[in-house]
């Protein structure tokens, strides 16, 4: 079975599907969101921090683990070790992959609105102040229940009909455009009134303001972002062929992932700042602070047009990879058909994205923790999950696979200088775990 699976063509191809999981949402609209509210500059620091320390390394464990068994997570624990209670760990992973979905399904399904405002003319005919209450308006409605079933019902599609092969195709040229347009955006804040409050917000680290939460925040954006922690990286790189270098190719994820979230930091802030809007809105940010950017562009009807359609593309792109994991699971470990396997995953996430969708309005009042059913998702599966999942697997790839597996996939078919392999090993062994537990225990009020 593992010898006839697929492998990506290209190196453009793996390039592109493991940036196309991770660039998304995560980069736009969370980052910008979970910098506002936890001091801007710290927090990008420790987001660095976590991705160069942690990320990558998880990341190459990820990879290791794929490419080493050419199965997904449960096989591949199993097939690397004979304790089947590590495996254990996919089913964690196929949770937090539900919950990200459905929560996920209605930001896209925002994106949606806002492509039809756009193309109908609506976001140009608001005035300013409106469109702030306008956001508010039309989140505490019904419109995004039928936008993230709208959007669910695109991506169920695509995970069914095994069409992705086009959609990748298509990402491949249109993700290049969005980077543009990234930066043309990026240019144009930076000669907004607010530029220079907005980007000593985003660099100028405040170190007064790191506390536990901002460390959390920081760690569970790092791995939401680089989509870690739960299975995607590994599935995906268990379609890699002998040749392709996992480092590089980890670090390059990587690098790219970030890079897109510090873009869009520096589009918003310096907005928030001309407009007077809140850095610490919340998840509302991004999409209050936009339609004021596409209004004073020349043309903004027609960036906002293309920016709404390329960021749908771009959610798109990363609900596949969170639906495969699921899936795979259906498919290969209860035996259904794909068809069904695709369907319950989709009936799960309209159930619970359409709760979801209403905790910004009808259900607001319905609250665990303090949080809503929106947040709750979003907080359980970011900062919970995914650094606990990220944390076994690196010990496990660390401590308990052969090592000769871990030296020959990172080795693949290249040279790598020993020092460096070592540098992997120890992160993996000793850095990532020791750094995700000290997190946790900051978070747990015990350090
Ligand atoms: N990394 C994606 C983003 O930043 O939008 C979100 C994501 C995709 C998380 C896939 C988890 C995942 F498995």
């Amino acid at each position: 079975m593992s010898d006839n699976r697929v492998q990506f063509g290209t190196k453009l191809g793996v390039i592109a599907t493991t940036v196309g999981s991770a660039v998304g949402l995560g980069n736009i609209w969370r980052f910008p969101y979970e910098a506002g509210t936890h001091g801007g500059g710290a927090f990008l620091l420790m987001y660095i921090f976590f991705i160069l320390v942690i990320g990558i390394p998880v990341i190459c464990a990820e990879f290791i683990m794929g490419r080493g068994t050419r199965r997904n997570i449960f096989g591949a624990f199993r097939m690397l070790h004979s304790c089947r209670q590590w495996a254990w760990i996919g089913y964690m992973g196929i949770i937090a992959s539900i919950l990200i979905l459905s929560f996920y399904s209605v930001v896209a399904g925002w994106t949606l609105e806002y492509f039809t405002q756009s193309l109908t003319g609506g976001i140009a005919s608001m005035d300013y102040g409106v469109r702030n209450q306008s956001f508010d308006e039309f989140s505490t409605g019904w419109r995004p229940v039928m936008w993230t079933l709208v959007f669910l019902a695109f991506n169920a599609v695509i995970v069914l009909r095994g069409v992705r092969k086009g959609i990748e195709k298509a990402s491949n040229i249109l993700m290049p455009i969005l980077f543009v347009i990234l930066i043309l955006f990026c240019v144009n804040s930076l000669f907004m009134p607010g530029a220079r409050e907005g980007l000593e917000f985003l660099f100028k680290p405040d170190f007064s303001k790191v506390d536990s939460s901002v460390l959390i925040g920081a760690l569970g954006q790092a791995f939401f972002s680089l989509s870690i922690g739960l299975g995607t990286m590994m599935i995906y790189s268990s379609y890699f062929s002998e040749e392709t270098p996992l480092v590089k190719s980890a670090a390059m994820t990587a690098s790219l992932d970030t890079l897109v979230a510090i873009l869009a930091g520096i589009i918003i802030f310096p907005a928030v700042f001309t407009f007077d809007a809140e850095p610490a809105a919340g998840p509302k940010l991004v999409f209050e602070v936009l339609p004021d950017i596409f209004h004073q562009l020349p043309g903004g009807v027609v960036w906002s047009t293309l920016f709404f359609f390329l960021l749908f593309l771009a959610s798109l792109t990363s609900t596949i990879s969170m639906s495969e994991i699921c899936v795979a699971f259906f498919c290969e470990q209860l035996g259904l058909s794909r068809k069904r396997a695709a369907l319950l995953n989709t009936g799960i996430a309209m159930t619970l994205g359409t709760l979801c969708a209403l905790s910004f309005g009808a259900l607001n009042g319905f609250r665990i923790f303090g949080l809503t059913i929106f947040d709750l998702f979003d907080y359980a599966s970011s900062n919970v999950m995914l650094p606990l999942g990220g944390m076994l697997i690196s010990i496990f790839v660390g401590w308990f696979i052969d090592r000769n597996v871990v030296v020959a996939q990172l080795k693949g078919t290249g040279t790598i200088p020993g020092w460096f392999l070592r540098l992997v090993i120890f992160s993996l062994k000793y850095v990532a775990p020791a750094g995700i537990g000290l997190v946790f225990l900051a978070g747990l009020g015990v350090i």
